[in-house]
């Protein structure tokens, strides 16, 4: 094993004692949980992790796109700790504290628009159930549209919105009717098979003729669900006027409902991902990277939607936890005083530029795309048939597990690479060079197949 300077592995993986950990889990935890490797995390401290068996990795994972200031941040810690020697709990449902309101008045200047007002939970899907909710209740219509290859959470109302795995719904039908599904412009695999821009967004025009022609009563419809860029369903940005284009909807009376879970608090390189398309939306979600890891999420609407609810219409005992909620105020804190947007920017124009230098190198690389550290590398089997290299992409990252660096999919063959937003240029440099070697691996075998 080459020596490095942050990744280390020693032996086998799993270790002895990730071994046993593994072991003891298939006993006892439900087998829902679909992993991608086995690492049993000890420590972690920014984009390094420690295991169990005393192995070190770099981490391009950040817990899903979650530990936005990286693992264990210093002012993250103190902020939970002093609060939790304040009061741990008290339920916002029925008391009041303070450090809520001060973390609406922070996080309101960063997202767009006019009078806002926010409903705080605790995960990303409870932060979709509430946008479903509210936006029923402001437009009384029930109908709901949502792009196929979405992932909005796997609660009955969310995953009804989702459509990114079969498996994710096996076993869980009916979901909750009168949700419409129609296809994300996913430009690389275009439905269509056209290609941008010289289509001329073909897919804006096939959405009004397929779907508002034939069967879908516009004036019944209450919200448009979409991720600014495609999380789960492959890390997919829609082309610039995407958005723009569908803005004909609103004059119909349909909310817009951005669901920024994964992309939002930073990661593109803007606070959200909406912000690369011009549109300030009705509805924002916000979970994920918001409190560096612990839970909770935002449901932040124009403050005249939110107001079509009444006391006592929704609500969370855990919703709004006061540790979480300085969590949160302490990564706004980081993430504006240590600057982690532009460090976004910076480290990932530089990490796109190694991946499309390795696209032009490896024929097992067919699309590379996104923005600050939120990108995807889609493997394929090669350029040409843009097969999907589902096999390759495991490899992969089975190769970066075994050398040193967390890697996970996004859908089936995209790699994904979301390091926390502070990493620095040393650590993400050497990961990338793991990453390489495994994508040159991955080409080889290919080639001699
Ligand atoms: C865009 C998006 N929405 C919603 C969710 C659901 O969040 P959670 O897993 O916290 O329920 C996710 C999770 O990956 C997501 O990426």
């Amino acid at each position: 094993m080459k020596s490095r300077k942050f990744a280390k592995v020693e032996g086998r993986l799993p270790g002895a004692k990730a071994s046993a950990v593994v072991r003891r889990s298939a006993k006892d935890i439900a087998p829902s949980f679909a992993r991608f490797y086995p690492l049993v995390v000890e420590s972690a401290h920014g984009a390094l992790v420690k295991d169990v068996d005393g192995n070190q990795f770099i981490d391009f994972a950040a817990g899903i796109a979650v530990l936005s200031t990286g693992s264990t941040h210093p002012k993250v810690v103190q902020a939970i700790k002093s609060q939790a020697e304040k009061f741990i709990h008290f339920s916002y449902t029925d008391f009041y504290y303070d450090n809520l309101i001060k973390l609406s008045e922070k996080l309101f200047p960063l997202i767009p628009g006019g009078r806002k007002m926010v409903y705080y939970g605790n995960s990303g899907a409870e932060a979709i159930e509430a946008a479903m909710k509210l936006t029923r209740n402001h437009t009384r219509r029930t109908t709901f549209l949502a792009h196929s290859g979405a992932f909005h959470g796997r609660t009955m109302g969310a995953l009804s919105l989702t459509a990114s795995k079969p498996m994710q719904r096996r076993g869980s039908l009916p979901l909750i009717p009168d949700v419409v599904h129609f296809p994300f412009p996913y430009c690389y695999r275009c439905p269509w098979k056209q290609t941008f821009p010289s289509c001329d967004y073909y897919c804006v025009d096939y959405f009004k003729e397929q779907y508002l022609e034939k069967f879908v009563p516009v004036d019944e419809v209450a919200a448009y669900f979409f991720e600014s860029v495609q999380g789960e369903g492959g890390y997919v940005p829609a082309p610039p006027d995407y958005f723009r284009k569908m803005e004909f909807l609103r004059k119909e009376g349909v909310l817009f409902v951005d669901d920024e879970i994964q992309t939002g608090v930073g990661r593109t390189g803007k606070f959200l991902g909406i912000e690369h398309y011009g549109i300030i939306p009705d509805v924002v979600t916000i979970a994920k990277g918001i409190a560096s890891g612990l839970p909770l999420s935002a449901t932040i609407a124009k403050a005249e939607i939110m107001e079509s609810w009444k006391p006592g219409q929704h609500a969370s005992t855990f919703g709004a936890n006061p540790v979480a909620v300085q969590a949160a105020l302490a990564t706004l804190d980081v993430i504006k005083t240590e600057k982690l947007m532009e460090n976004a920017k910076r480290m990932g124009a530089k990490a796109k530029k190694r991946f499309l230098e390795m696209k032009e190198k490896y024929e097992i690389v067919g699309d590379v795309r996104g923005m600050g550290l939120f990108l995807g590398v889609e493997i394929v089997k090669d350029k040409r048939s843009k097969t999907r290299g589902e096999e390759e992409a495991h490899r992969i990252i089975d190769y970066c597990f075994h050398h040193g660096a967390l890697v996970i999919l996004a859908g089936r063959n995209t790699l994904r690479f979301v390091p926390p937003l502070n990493i620095t240029e040393d650590v993400m440099d050497e990961g990338l060079d793991i990453m390489e070697e495994g994508i040159a691996a991955a080409n080889a075998a290919t080639k001699n197949a």
